[in-house]
């Protein structure tokens, strides 16, 4: 038995594994401390009561001989699809029943995804990016390039920032972009999107926080962009839209344009998963009806108040920042030229507040940090105060 070498290449543990553990290490050594948690992008407002209702009354179903369920599509119900189908639809984007795949969330499916690739390709991931991107890659033993997303840039690298000398079989773009909280505009990703047709490359396009692009003229989905059927697959999450993280479901757009790659996918899923659980689905499914969309208006509507919150703080410290306005993320420069997790520990140590250090997205991130507006108002409130008293002269 010879072990996937490959993994000695990754970084020791996963960054957010290694976040929890510092933060547990700190709690232990200083229970009578308070600490607020502002680092993993992880909701704290319960599921909406659409959701909640839908949920009880499958659980019922599932209780009773004529409605109960065993194994269902591998690709997910045909209601959620077509749930799923209308949702894009109201963003003039048209899909076929069988170009959506019900999963259990987008990281799941980016990292599955690659069962689809020859280890040959070449990989291009912009520098800071949401770690999974990378370390799914070098699982598999496949080179990776990078793209540098920096301040000149506006953290929106494009293909105009390509090292000329560097191959892009697989693109990788998130938008609304995890850390940085950058959203392309339509241009910006019909450049992508070009580029990707004229290479013969596929995009594998992460829009899991769509649900915070408020502007109606920023791409929502990358199908809204002529071509990208020809060489995109889409990755979404109820995670952040409806408060899933825990309770698990996504969807993937594969279309049927990119060939063989809907078929091979169908016969992946089918082979390695068996579907996500009908009661699932069924609360997911109410996300898409009219409540269900009011409900979580309202959540997303109340994250986007705490970035504001932590913004304004931020502008008040003098503290430079981005993200916040389309994104649950705020991406910010550590003050007094810190490191990143110099920073990380001076704000556990000094304030009790938890963010994530921008260099566990990768080298560009050095030098900055991120923090989210999923916590409670009442603890970035009081997050705040404490920065406040650290920072503002
Ligand atoms: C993050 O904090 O970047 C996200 O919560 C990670 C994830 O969605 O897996």
């Amino acid at each position: 038995m010879n072990i996937n070498a490959n993994y000695d290449n990754l970084e020791q543990s996963y960054l957010f594994s290694t976040i929890a553990k510092k933060v547990n290490e700190y709690i232990n050594n200083n229970p009578d401390k308070k600490v607020i948690r502002l680092g993993i992008g992880d909701v704290t407002l319960p599921l909406c009561k659409a959701v909640t209702d839908a949920l009880h009354k499958a659980v019922d179903e599932m209780g009773v001989q004529s409605t109960f369920r065993g194994y269902g599509p591998e690709q997910g119900y045909d209601f959620l699809r077509e749930a799923v189908q209308g949702y894009y639809k109201k963003h003039s984007v048209n899909l076929e029943l069988d170009e959506i795949f019900i999963s259990d969330g987008a990281k799941s499916d980016l990292g599955n995804i690659l069962d689809l690739f020859d280890t040959n390709n070449t990989v291009l991931v912009p520098d800071p990016v949401y770690p999974v991107y990378v370390d799914t890659n070098i699982m598999a033993g496949r080179k990776v390039n990078f793209i540098n997303a920096n301040a000149e840039n506006e953290f929106l690298p494009g293909v105009k920032d390509i090292d000329k000398n560097v191959g892009a079989d697989i693109i990788y773009i998130c938008s609304p972009n995890n850390p940085t909280g950058a959203v392309y505009n339509k241009t910006q990703l019909k450049e992508w999107v070009d580029y990707a047709l004229e290479k013969k490359a596929v995009i594998l396009f992460d829009s899991a926080y769509e649900c915070f692009i408020s502007d109606p003229e920023l791409p929502r989905s990358i199908y809204e962009i002529e071509g990208a059927k020809n060489c995109a697959i889409e990755f979404c999450s109820l995670s952040k839209t409806a408060g899933f993280t825990g309770t698990r479901c996504g969807y993937t757009i594969v279309p049927m344009n990119l060939g063989k790659l809907n078929k091979m996918w169908v016969r992946r899923q089918t082979t390695k998963f068996n579907g996500v659980p009908y009661i699932v689905q069924r609360g997911a499914e109410a996300v898409f009806t009219e409540e269900g969309q009011k409900e979580i208006g309202l959540n997303i509507a109340y994250y986007k108040n705490n970035a504001k919150l932590i913004s304004d703080t931020l502008n008040e410290c003098g503290i430079k920042h981005v993200g916040g306005k389309h994104s649950p993320y705020i991406w910010l420069k550590c003050p007094n030229n810190m490191k990143s997790w110099e920073f990380f520990d001076y704000l556990l140590n000094n304030a009790q507040i938890v963010g994530t250090p921008g260099a566990g997205f990768g080298k560009n991130g050095e030098g900055y940090f991120r923090l989210t507006s999923f916590g409670s108002t009442e603890n970035t409130k009081e997050a705040m105060e404490r920065l406040k008293k650290l920072f503002k002269s």
